[in-house]
Parts: structure tokens; C-alpha cells; sequence
């Protein structure tokens, strides 16, 4: 089969078809088996520089591409956003500017604006390479691959599935990505589910059937992809409380036996535990959360590798 377009850079996964999708999934499943070999790292970065460039706090989404740029042996900057120069008033493109002036090559951004990665790759100069770390509510595309990626390894084909993600859709950027990656492969059968107050006013327009009781949603779903209250993007009194909402909307043992008995229960991360998810569901055998974050090394060094052009 011939290969696809090349990538200039990943903001979005709207644009991207089911070959180049696949094609990236392809290229993580064959660096997943270097990560796990006693010695790691392959020289296909060697000499190139990524920065992490986040004005918005992580763990997982950092450290992962941190990790998985060490493992390509390339260098890597951790911005320090907090004490660089955008704290007198440098703007973002004088930043980039002076960053690819000491000829950094692969631009890692995360922002709490839509639409700042997509700016900064408009800007960036010939051969610079950004990669959308989540913006807003807009994207996280490597979420979105790392999360195809773990549904892959457990479920074979995609249009057999039936997926349901539950909970803040209307500020999830996770939601969004999994929705277009999800409906480039085929996906038998998405749902949404979350109260009226967290649904987005295009949820009609995503492709996906919405559900307005969380047991409805859940019967005989394949793979359930739980979200983050996102209280830092939340207007007050979007819901009651914690406890209203985890009474309606979350996640427990009970509520996980309406899928069926072989369904993955996934969450990109942070947990709110015992909100919209159980302490007994986050941590049980159905769980493979810890294999998204685990998965997410191998797909960015996928995205890195490709987008530098070097598989
Ligand atoms: N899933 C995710 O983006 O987690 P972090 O915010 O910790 O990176």
C-alpha cells in the first residue's frame, strides 16, 4: 500500500484519513517493541531538539513526550514558562522566534487558548515541526492517537464497536479528538453521555447518538472513555456537586456490569476519584488506564519521528 501524505504538523486529528491514522498507529506498535527492550533508545532523533513548550500544567502528556524524544535520542527543553520571558510581555511569536534562532526543531505546545498551536505552525519557519499538546477545548490529538492505539491492542475491529464517553464533553479536548479519530476508522456505534449542561451545542453535529441516563449509555458498550470534570474551564453551576454529579454520571461497579463483561473502561487523565469514577472501577481489572499513559511513549515517538521525517 502506498504511503500516506506526509504530516507538516499535528494540531488536529479532523484532517487526518484512516490511512494516516493507521499509518501512525503502525509506526507506534513497531517503536513500542524498541521502548520495551533492555536498552531503549534508537539515534533516530539524534541531534534534533524538542521543546515542551506548556502554559498549561500536565503530568502526563509532558513526561510522555519528554520520555519518548530521550528514547529517539533527541535533546529536550522544558520551557519554564513560568520564569521565561512571556512573563515581561514577550509574545508567543517572539518566543518561538528566538527558540528556533537557537535551532530547535520540534515545538511541543499546549495552551489554554484555542487555536495557539495552529498559530504558532502557521508562523513556524521551513522544516519547524509543532505538535498541539491540547489548546482549549479544541484538541489533544496525541491523546486521541494513544487512545485508537489502546483500543487497537484490545479490540480488533473497529466497526464491530460500540464506544461511549462519558461525562464533560463540552469542555473536552480529549472528547473531540477521540470523536474524529474515532469516526475516521469506522466506528460501529459512538455515543455521548453527560448531563444537558455539559454537552456542546454542535453535539448533534459530532456523528455520535447522545444519551441523557449514563445506564442507557452504557448497555453493551465495547470500550467506555470516561472524562475529567474540567472544573478549571467550567462556568459556575454547570453542576449541582460532586456528589450530585457522581450519583447520575459515575462510574461504579454496578453501572459497569450494563456493558459488556469484556468492556475496557478508559480515562485520559487526571482522576477525580469517586466522581466520575469509582476508586473499584479506576483500579480493576476492566481498567486500562494506566496502559493509555504507558501507550502514549510509543505514539509520540510515533508523531515525532514521522512529523521529522525519519520513518
Ligand atoms: N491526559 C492528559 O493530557 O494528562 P495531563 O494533563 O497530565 O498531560
Amino acid at each position: 500500500m502506498a504511503k500516506p501524505p506526509p504530516l507538516r504538523h499535528l494540531i488536529t486529528l479532523a484532517d487526518l484519513s484512516a490511512e494516516q491514522i493507521i499509518d501512525l498507529l503502525d509506526t507506534a506498535e513497531s517503536l513500542r517493541a524498541t521502548a520495551l527492550r533492555p536498552v531503549n533508545k534508537l539515534p533516530l532523533l539524534r541531534g534534533r531538539t524538542v521543546v515542551n513548550l506548556f502554559f498549561e500544567p500536565s503530568t502526563r502528556t509532558r513526561t510522555s513526550f519528554e520520555l519518548a524524544a530521550k528514547r529517539l535520542s533527541a535533546d529536550v527543553i522544558n520551557f519554564d514558562v513560568a520564569h521565561s520571558s512571556t512573563s515581561k510581555g514577550e509574545t508567543l511569536l517572539d518566543t518561538l522566534r528566538n527558540l528556533e534562532a537557537m535551532r530547535c526543531d520540534l515545538f511541543v505546545v499546549r495552551h489554554q487558548q484555542n487555536g495557539t498551536p495552529a498559530y504558532l505552525a502557521e508562523h513556524a519557519a521551513p522544516g519547524v515541526v509543532i505538535v498541539n499538546a491540547g489548546d482549549g477545548n479544541h484538541a489533544h490529538p496525541t491523546q486521541g492517537l494513544l487512545d485508537m492505539f489502546t483500543i487497537r491492542r484490545h479490540k480488533a475491529d473497529f466497526s464491530q464497536l460500540t464506544i461511549t464517553i462519558v461525562g464533560d464533553i463540552l469542555h473536552s479536548r480529549v472528547a473531540r479528538s477521540d470523536i474524529h479519530a474515532l469516526r475516521a476508522l469506522g466506528v460501529g456505534e459512538l455515543r455521548i453521555a453527560g448531563p444537558a449542561s455539559l454537552l456542546p451545542e454542535d453535539a448533534a453535529e459530532l456523528g455520535c447518538r447522545i444519551y441523557h441516563r449514563i445506564e442507557d449509555a452504557l448497555a453493551n458498550s465495547d470500550v467506555i472513555i470516561m472524562l475529567r470534570l474540567q472544573k478549571e474551564r467550567m462556568q459556575h453551576g454547570l453542576i449541582a456537586s460532586d456528589q450530585d454529579y457522581a450519583r447520575c454520571w459515575g462510574l461504579d461497579r454496578q453501572r459497569l456490569q450494563l456493558a459488556r463483561a469484556d468492556a475496557i473502561v478508559m480515562h485520559p487523565g487526571p482522576i477525580n476519584r469517586g466522581v466520575e469514577i469509582s476508586d473499584e472501577v479506576a483500579d480493576g481489572a476492566q481498567s486500562v488506564i494506566l496502559q493509555q499513559v504507558s501507550n502514549g511513549i510509543a505514539v509520540r515517538m510515533a508523531v515525532m519521528a514521522k512529523l521529522l521525517g525519519q520513518v
